[in-house]
């Protein structure tokens, strides 16, 4: 799809047909949005440059920030990247599921270069929702997704979210209802001995050392060292300001609770939502982004978000939330 081209965007819904459908979509170039357990992903043939690049000119997002690549197992990921041990340990443990792994890339591998942004890495995921395995076999060909949004904006968790941004700059979104998750997978580099937590996300940090049996770092700074560029701070940020560790509601100011609590001003809020009135994180992950974005659209001048701890998935939430808190 010429990405300056208006098109009309098919809603299509997750039978055997329409995948099929999508999957010859996809090769023939098109950009064809879908869910993964995470977030709806915006996929193209990742070993067409044209495709790769009408990703980036529908998102309008910076061409230095490299895709991940979307396979069905990992069989078809062996043919792309070359996996250390412990990279085969966590693919074997966490596959399909939420985890990004970055790895060297074979030499020659048909992947674009506009998709690994000329790195010498390629990140690979095998995502475990049945719509999206179901379209990778379809495809036939790896798939690059980025999360289906405008550069900058919140990750969809719906198909609804998806056509808000993409409307019109896409070729199809296949409707496979709410995603399970709700925030992006885990991504992660192997280096010797250690692993290095590029992005926290739908796999959590115990889990990889568990496995693993290795440390676990953070990554370097992201603003000094932008290894996964996605990591940049203003990210998934809404139109409204956001105000983290909020104990009380200010005038103007739309609420995102967590947990039982009542803060104090709540009653004058422009909009209440609460991420998990029980203080389950993972459920708190699903409403996420779909909080934000309804709270967005409330008017509210701030969005006051309630502590969250940063255990388990509580760490991918936070990181999320203080993206969205940064200045831009
Ligand atoms: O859950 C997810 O991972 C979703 C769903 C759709 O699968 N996808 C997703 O993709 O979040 P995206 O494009 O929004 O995030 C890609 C992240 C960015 O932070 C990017 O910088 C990093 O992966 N990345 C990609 N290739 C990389 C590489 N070779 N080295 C380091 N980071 C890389
Ligand atoms: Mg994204």
């Amino acid at each position: 799809m010429p990405p300056d081209r208006p098109t009309i965007t098919s809603r299509l819904t997750a039978d055997p047909a329409s995948i099929d459908a999508a999957g010859a979509l996809l090769r023939q170039g098109g950009l064809v949005a879908f869910p993964t357990e995470t977030v709806y992903g915006l996929g193209a043939d990742a070993t067409n440059g044209r495709a790769v690049a009408g990703i980036y000119a529908a998102k309008g997002r910076p061409s230095f920030n490299p895709l991940i690549t979307h396979v069905p197992d990992l069989a078809a990921a062996d043919r792309f990247a070359r996996f250390d041990q412990v990279s085969r340990r966590l693919a074997e443990a966490f596959w399909p599921g939420p985890l990004t792994l970055v790895l060297p890339r074979v030499p020659g591998a048909p992947i674009s270069d506009l998709a690994t942004a000329g790195l010498d890495t390629v990140a690979l995921r095998v995502p475990r929702h049945p719509v999206a395995l179901a379209l990778l076999r379809a495809a036939g060909v790896p798939v690059v997704a980025p999360s289906a949004n405008r550069s900058g904006h919140v990750s969809p968790t719906t198909a609804d979210h998806v056509l808000a941004d993409l409307a019109g700059r896409i070729d199809a979104v296949v409707d496979g209802g709410p995603t399970e998750i709700g925030v992006e997978s885990t991504i992660v580099l192997v280096a010797g001995d250690r692993i290095r937590l590029l992005r926290p996300g739908g796999v959590d940090r115990a889990a990889l050392a568990r496995v693993s049996g290795l440390p676990v770092d953070d990554a370097a700074d992201p603003q000094v060292a932008p290894i996964a560029p996605g990591m940049l701070a203003s990210h998934y940020a809404p139109t409204a300001g956001v105000r983290l560790n909020a104990t009380s509601v200010a005038p103007g100011e739309a609420l995102l609770g967590f947990g039982p609590a009542i803060l104090p001003g709540s009653d004058g809020a422009v909009a209440v939502q609460n991420l998990s009135p029980t203080g389950d994180l993972a459920e708190a992950a699903a409403n996420l982004f779909g909080m934000l974005r309804s709270l967005d659209a409330s008017g509210a001048s701030a969005i006051a978000v309630a502590p969250v701890p940063e255990t388990g998935l509580g760490e991918a939430i936070v990181d999320r939330l203080r993206r969205a808190a940064a200045p831009r």
